[in-house]
């Protein structure tokens, strides 16, 4: 075990499916410079930092529009985190293409961010809801999708990529054959690792995080919506524009960015697509899976590991839950990062049903999850470190 001076084991942070650490020192430098640098009200002046603001905004919507092949970047707008995002898309949606008695279809491997507001909505809406199963190695059962789909079904919500098990889902798949339905992908495990194409992938609004795998700052995140497209907005405000009317403007982005925004976490997650494009999505994802491979196969040859997720030769991510024999999942995570260092999540990581169709509620899994930064050591360290555990 890798020791510091002071004698405990050296941090091994595997918990990037949480957020990612540590970020590009691009991202940290730009945004430690601009905190000290200018002020940060973008677009409600014309003196020079506001200029500035307005122009690093500007590239950060302009990178993403890049990674996500959106053709005009005004298509995306900022939010706080996915959550805001995937609740301004599905709450924007009600009232306007989605009326009481519409039909929505979502999968068992959803986030909370996604299940609360439609559980919200099947309640007060109400809307009818269906769910598509997983199977027990954590995968989507998309044979399902032709069966669900009924006259009224407007609305398809989608997990890209599952954050209890890696699985990694067919989204131009379900661009296909998703009718007059609207598609909205939550992107925030894939986005930065997978590649995204909304042209291609048919995909009407995608929501994404900006702490995660696009190596942002936390409190950044935003949609794409496809154009023609139109969501009532969550708040209404001051946007720079139009200040003359008392009425919300009604073009993108400043529709949905009431209120001064986070300049300093758009400009690290502006930073931090930089760095994944100019890294390459296959670099970074053949990086990611090579680490996930290794430790998969270590995990073979431990006495009383059980792995859920995807088989091999199945599409994943670099995400990796697991149970150890007579461990509780708190206890596992406990020792690990007290006695080895090891930082990884375990619980349900908000997605009951995920792991009710796993068959690990209520105590959930232990989730290690590999990030860009991570290397073969690190994985050396979780499986000795698991070893050990699993021996006691
Ligand atoms: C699949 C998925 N959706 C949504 C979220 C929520 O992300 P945030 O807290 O950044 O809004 C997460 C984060 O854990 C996630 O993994």
């Amino acid at each position: 075990m890798n020791k510091t001076m002071s004698g405990k084991p050296a941090p091994v942070y595997v918990d990037n499916a949480a957020t990612s650490f540590p970020k590009p020192p691009e991202v940290v430098e730009t945004v430690c410079s601009l905190l000290g640098g200018i002020s940060l009200s973008p677009g409600r002046a014309a003196h020079r930092y506001s200029l500035e603001c307005s122009r690093i905004i500007f590239d950060a919507r302009e990178e993403l529009a890049g990674l996500f092949n959106c053709a005009d970047s005004s298509r995306i707008a900022f939010t706080g985190n996915v959550t805001e995002a995937l609740n301004a898309g599905i709450f924007g949606l009600f009232g306007g293409k989605l009326h009481p008695g519409d039909h929505v279809i979502t999968t068992a491997l959803e986030h909370n961010s996604v299940m609360r507001p439609l559980r919200y909505l099947e309640k007060h809406g109400p809307l009818s809801i269906s769910i598509l199963p997983v199977n027990e190695n954590g995968e989507v059962a998309m044979e399902e999708l032709p069966r669900l789909l009924r006259d009224n079904t407007r609305l398809i919500v989608v997990n890209h990529v599952s954050n209890v098990t890696g699985a990694v889902l067919d989204i131009a798949g379900i661009g296909r054959r998703k009718g007059e339905a609207l598609l909205m992908v939550d992107a925030a495990q894939s986005a930065g690792v997978f590649p995204i194409d909304v042209e291609e992938m048919n995909i009407d609004l995608l929501a994404f995080t900006g702490h995660k795998s696009l190596f942002g700052p936390p409190g950044s995140g935003g949609f794409y919506l496809r154009p023609g497209l139109m969501l009532r907005p969550l708040k209404m405000g001051g946007t720079g524009s139009n200040s003359e009317t008392e009425i919300q403007p009604d073009f993108m982005p400043d529709l949905y960015e009431a209120g001064t925004p986070n300049t300093l976490g758009i400009a690290g997650l502006g930073a931090g697509v930089g760095f994944v494009r100019r890294t390459g999505l296959t670099a970074i994802r053949e990086h990611e899976q090579r680490l996930c491979n290794l430790f998969l196969d270590g995990l073979q040859s431990l006495n009383g590991v059980t792995v859920f997720g995807p088989a091999a030769g199945r599409p994943r991510a670099a995400v990796v839950s697991l149970r150890v024999k007579g461990k509780s999942e708190s206890e596992i995570a406990h020792a690990l990062d007290r006695e080895f260092g090891i930082m990884v999540r375990a619980g349900l990581h908000c997605a009951p049903a995920a792991h009710r169709a796993m068959g690990t509620f209520a105590h959930g899994t232990v989730r290690f999850s590999f990030g860009f930064f991570n290397t073969e050591a690190d994985v050396a360290a979780c499986l000795r470190a698991l070893d050990e555990l699993g021996r006691r």
